[in-house]
């Protein structure tokens, strides 16, 4: 196949920042994405109805186009039943940092029973929780330490629907077939790549992020479970854009920047394992089913034709800068 169409593709996991960088990387996903789910790590976070409103503004002046639904996540805090009320309508769901394990994450949750009552709430409104799932043990260990939490609350709160986001280990693919109320995201990078290529030769910050990549075996399960369009599983990119001094510098920050190359990359892994026809699922139908999202009509032509990774968006370095990759956008409509 030369050609392939997507419709209306999806990011469910994406940091847009603020300010210059808002301007900077947010007409980059509504080029190419109908919709995404806007994480609220801002300093201060989004917390309250007010900032969803005054950040989801921004978002859609700094797009300057209509066809790119900014889909609003609320800060994880403890919440009275009357926020969530007047909130509901206007968020996706509500996104869960454990307190400090990756960026703006100090106001996060330190012990989760005390998160309870707000989920309590939650499930009984019908409110996504999203879950940053690492604990801060040893760093390759972190999700799999988590994983008895997704177990817990998907028990305690059965009717709760949970994300887990950006999974990046085998044990998550299969907790994903355990309980019902459990969903996942996952990033382009972590279906690519393992820890080698972080940190294995020599050390490439660009592919540095939390979760961290992981091992050949868990980046098999995550492919096998993309490339079938697991029913509970959705595409979000989790693009993370810091400036290039954040990243190639000693205390590198966390964030992988893939928004404007994600679907021209997952067009090749599909492609390269004869499975383009699950591309539309993974990037966009299996998540209108699981968001109850209808996304404004866009439509993607990719062809498979070679594409340069340019050396730098402003003044982000993406995913494999520099190196070509053999599908192209063809044309957006
Ligand atoms: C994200 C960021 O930079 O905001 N970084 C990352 O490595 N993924 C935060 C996050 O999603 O953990
Ligand atoms: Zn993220």
């Amino acid at each position: 196949m030369n050609f392939l169409t997507l419709t209306s593709p999806l990011d469910m996991h994406l940091h847009l920042r603020q300010e210059a960088m808002l301007q900077a990387v947010a007409p980059l996903s509504a080029e190419t994405f109908a919709g995404a789910v806007i994480m609220p790590n801002l300093v201060p976070p989004v917390d309250s109805l007010e900032r969803v409103h005054s950040y989801r503004e921004e978002i859609l002046q700094a797009c300057g186009r209509d066809d790119f639904d900014p889909y609003m996540a609320l800060f994880f805090r403890n919440y009275t039943r009357e926020e969530l009320e007047a909130a509901r309508e206007h968020i996706i769901g509500i996104k869960l940092y454990p307190a400090g394990i990756t960026t703006n994450s100090e106001g996060g949750v330190s012990q989760i029973e005390e998160a309870e009552p707000t989920m309590r709430l939650m499930e009984e409104l019908g409110i996504p929780l999203h879950v940053h799932g690492e604990t801060n043990g040893f760093v390759m260990d972190r999700e799999a330490e988590f994983l008895w939490v997704y177990r817990h609350l998907a028990k305690t709160f059965p009717k709760l629907k949970i994300i887990m986001e950006h999974i990046t280990t085998a044990a998550a693919v299969e907790l994903l077939d355990e309980y019902e109320n459990l969903h996942a995201t996952v990033t382009v990078q972590h279906l690519l790549i393992t820890l080698d290529d972080v940190a294995g030769g020599m050390l490439n910050p660009h592919l540095f992020c939390k979760p961290i990549a992981k091992r050949p075996e868990d980046r098999t399960a995550l492919a096998n479970a993309a490339l079938r369009a697991h029913p509970k599983l959705s595409f979000g990119s989790d693009s993370a854009p810091h400036p290039v001094h954040k990243k190639e510098c000693c205390g590198c920050a966390a964030g992988v920047f893939t928004a404007p190359i994600a679907l021209q990359i997952l067009a090749g892994f599909f492609d390269q394992n004869n499975a383009l026809d699950k591309l539309q699922a993974f990037v966009s139908d299996n998540a209108c089913r699981i968001y109850g999202v209808t996304p404004p009509k866009k439509t993607v032509k990719l062809e498979n034709k070679p594409f340069s990774i340019p050396a730098k968006y402003g003044d982000v370095v993406p995913m494999w800068a520099g190196q070509e990759i053999p599908w192209s956008v063809a044309e957006i409509s």
